[in-house]
Parts: C-alpha cells; structure tokens; sequence
C-alpha cells in the first residue's frame, strides 16, 4: 500500500508566534485524533521549519517541509535557502514547483528538474506539484501539460531517486478559488499522471508513489476525492490554516 499523505501549505501566511501555535493545536489534536497511517506534513515558511521540527519530535505521524529551496548548494545568492539548510533544521519535505513559484517567480520545468536533484541530494523528499490553467483545461491542453512537466521537470531520475518522490496534482484554477476539481475530473488526471509513471518506471513504481491532490479542499469534499482510487492525500493550502479543519482532513484516513 502506498503511503497516505495529507499535506498542509501554509504559503507566506503567519508570523512566528501564530505559527507555534497553530502547529502546537495540530499536533495535539493529531495526537488524540488520528488513528491510521497517514502521515501528516506541515509546509510551513522557513523561519518556522526549526521550532516546528523541535514541537513534533517524538510524534512519528508529523512531519515538517518547507515551501521552496535553491537549486545550488550553496553561494553568492542573496536572500535564498539552500536545501541543505533545511534539512540541518530538521525538516524532511520541501514543495517544489508550486504553481505561485511558477506563476510569480518564473520557475520552470528545467529549473525545478535542478531544484529536485538539489533537494534529493540533501536527502529531503520533494513535494513536486504539476497541474495546468484554466486556459490551458479550456484548450483542451490539461493532459500535455502533465505530461511535460512530469518528462521535463522528474522524470530525469533515477529509479531509487523517484521512489523518494511524491507528486501533487494541483490545477491553477482550483487553488484558492473554492472551485474544485470535481472527484472525476481529479481521478482523470491522477490515472493519467500515474500511467505515466508506470510508462516511464515500472508498474509497481507507479502504484507505490503518492500522488496528491490539491485545489480548495476542504473537510466537506476531502472524503470524496480522497476515496478516488488514485488520490492519496492532499495538499491543503487555506484549510490548512484552521486546525480543526485540517485535522479534520487528516482524519479522512483514520
Ligand atoms: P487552497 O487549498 O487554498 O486552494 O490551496 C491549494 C494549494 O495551493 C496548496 O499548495
């Protein structure tokens, strides 16, 4: 069985304290709640990741990552965050290739092929989210456009590199929009991303990677997706910021 993930993107939301604290109720609320296996990961910005790591030793279901790193390791590049930093505080995950980083930083398939090697190397696992636009769904696109970020941004690894992998299917025109993917239309997509996989790897290297789904989920719709056979968690961004509806998401796996 592969690994059930839930996944929560605080995005640049919440100053120090606010985010100790909202971890602090996650964690205490995981710890009373959460009876399965799913694993939960909270993405939080950097100056979090180190208190966050310190907050959940001992509580084996959480896991910290961070939202970005760079694809050098290290160097004269004022203002970033090497993946090897990251992993010094503690963390374990790092999202790369969000479709914001790519929108409004101008991250492409090529640059986040290097930020995955980068972040591999450092021995953190990468969150690697694909998904296409409303004009390019409206095009008919929405396929090419999986398959082209999945051959030019991963698929490059090796075997043993894309085992450590989990990929997140995120249409732009879900995310922080309250329209969400229907159930079919996600389920289309994470069949297609995972033939794909199958295609490139092997079968059971598809069936063993975590694909996530992420786009205005929500504790109402989290039970119908997460119930397609190919959606293994979410990657959850607003909700992700009220415990009890994160939890509550999480909970979906118990
Ligand atoms: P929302 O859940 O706010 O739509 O954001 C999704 C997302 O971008 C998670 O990375």
């Amino acid at each position: 069985m592969r690994k059930k993930i839930v996944a929560g993107n605080w995005k640049m939301n919440l100053d120090y304290k606010e985010g100790l604290s909202l971890f602090s109720e996650v964690v205490n609320m995981v710890n009373d709640e959460v009876t399965g296996n799913q694993q939960v990961v909270v993405c939080s910005p950097f100056i979090h990741l180190h208190s966050l790591v310190q907050l959940g030793k001992g509580v084996a279901k959480i896991a910290v990552g961070a939202q970005n790193a760079h694809q050098a390791e290290s160097g004269a590049y004022t203002g970033e965050i090497s993946a090897k930093m990251i992993r010094s505080v503690g963390a374990g995950y790092v999202i790369l290739g969000h479709s914001e980083r790519r929108q409004y930083f101008g991250e492409t398939n090529e640059l986040l092929a290097k930020k995955t090697d980068t972040a591999l190397a450092n021995d953190l696992k990468p969150i690697f989210c694909i998904g296409e636009t409303l004009q390019e769904r409206g095009l008919g696109k929405h396929f090419d456009v999986i398959k082209s970020q999945l051959a030019e941004g991963v698929f490059h690894l090796n075997e043993t590199q894309f085992n450590k992998l989990v990929i997140a299917y995120e249409p732009v025109w879900a995310i922080g929009t309250g329209v969400t993917a229907s159930s079919a239309q996600a389920q289309e997509i994470h069949h297609f991303i995972r033939k794909e996989i199958a295609a490139k790897y092997s079968q059971a290297i598809a069936d063993a990677t975590t694909i996530l789904y992420g786009g205005s989920c929500n504790p109402t719709n989290a039970p119908e997706l997460f119930a397609q056979h190919d959606i293994d968690g979410g990657l959850i961004g607003g909700a992700s910021l009220k415990s009890r509806d994160f939890v509550d998401i999480v909970k979906v796996f118990n």
